[in-house]
């Protein structure tokens, strides 16, 4: 795969019939509880490999660690969680690395393997096609908030859950099929990423904002102010790909553009195709997903946000 499409892993074909997925993603705990952020940065360092519609084989851990500053049973019981994520994937942990840092980051590389022919890309989308989001977004947001202690257990607990949910289930489900294009939402938000499904092509993409599943208390929060500041970067880099922005409460664009976590799959999926892929989706437990957007023939190369109604 080029670089210049920004998709969500290395592959390489070994053979017409066998291809290997890379990847490598790691971060600083963006929760409390050692065992959670294992948990969560397993499960995103995974995700790439499912947004390209392959299986995770091997994982190695990365590991920066301050160990003079820090107890080793968060290093132990961070690793821990990691390692109950691989397994739940079916991959297994071959080794890894780790160094001393000021700052604790842990996450994995991971390669996967894929048929060639079943490659999911985040370029492929035809007019026509309907845009599916398999997780609620708002992750950035309420983490922001739980940094300045504005959010209860329950809340907390909750998307500690979302974020370390696999994406397996969902990749599972879009084999059986005609997925046209597939990415996971992560750092650039939701938009950022729809972004990567239209720039370059020959389409353009219509989202519903108020259809897009949101994590309880996102909008308060955002209303509040409580926004990282990578949502607004993210919307600055990409402002010029949007119609009808001006149209949407700032609080809404900032949710939009707000920095996930371990996010869901952003699928295009044949129009006639959409409504059986939801309906398996929900019947597989991938509850909180919802039909988003549609893809249009014109303006290309645009996202055209269509107000509330
Ligand atoms: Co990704
Ligand atoms: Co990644
Ligand atoms: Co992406």
């Amino acid at each position: 795969m080029g670089l210049k499409t920004r998709d969500d892993a290395g592959i390489y074909k070994l053979r017409d019939d066998l291809a290997i997925i890379q990847t490598v993603d790691f971060f600083t705990p963006v929760v409390d509880d050692p065992y959670s952020f294992g948990r969560i940065a397993a499960a995103n360092a995974m995700s790439d490999i499912y947004a390209m519609g392959g299986t995770p084989l091997t994982a190695m851990n990365i590991i920066c660690f301050p160990i003079e500053k820090m107890d080793i049973s968060v290093l132990q019981e961070t690793l821990r969680g990691g390692l109950d994520k691989i397994k739940e994937t079916g991959a297994l942990l071959v080794g890894g690395h780790s160094v001393e840092d000021e700052e604790f980051k842990y996450g994995l590389s991971v390669t996967g393997t894929v048929h060639p022919d079943n490659i999911l890309t985040n370029r492929g989308a035809g007019p026509g096609d309907r845009l599916i989001l398999t997780k609620p977004i708002g992750t950035g947001i309420i983490n922001t908030a739980v940094k300045g202690n504005l959010v209860k257990e329950p809340l907390v607990n909750e998307v500690t859950e979302i974020m370390s949910s696999l994406n397996l289930t969902a990749a599972e489900v879009l084999k059986s099929f005609d997925i046209s294009a597939c990415t996971d939402v992560t750092g650039f938000g939701l938009l950022g990423h729809a972004c990567e499904m239209i720039e370059g092509g020959d389409v353009g993409l219509k989202i519903y904002p108020d259809k897009v599943p949101l994590i309880k208390e996102t909008l308060n929060f955002a209303r509040m102010g409580i926004v990282p500041a990578g949502a607004r970067r993210n919307r600055d880099f990409r402002n010029q790909y949007l119609i009808g922005a001006d149209k949407i409460e700032p609080a809404i664009m900032d949710i939009l553009f707000d920095p996930q976590t371990s996010g869901g799959l952003m699928i295009a999926v044949r129009d006639d195709q959409a409504e059986e892929l939801v309906s398996q989706l929900k019947g597989k437990g991938v509850k909180d997903m919802a039909l988003i957007g549609e893809f249009i023939p014109e303006p290309k190369e645009k996202i055209v946000i269509e107000g509330q109604g």
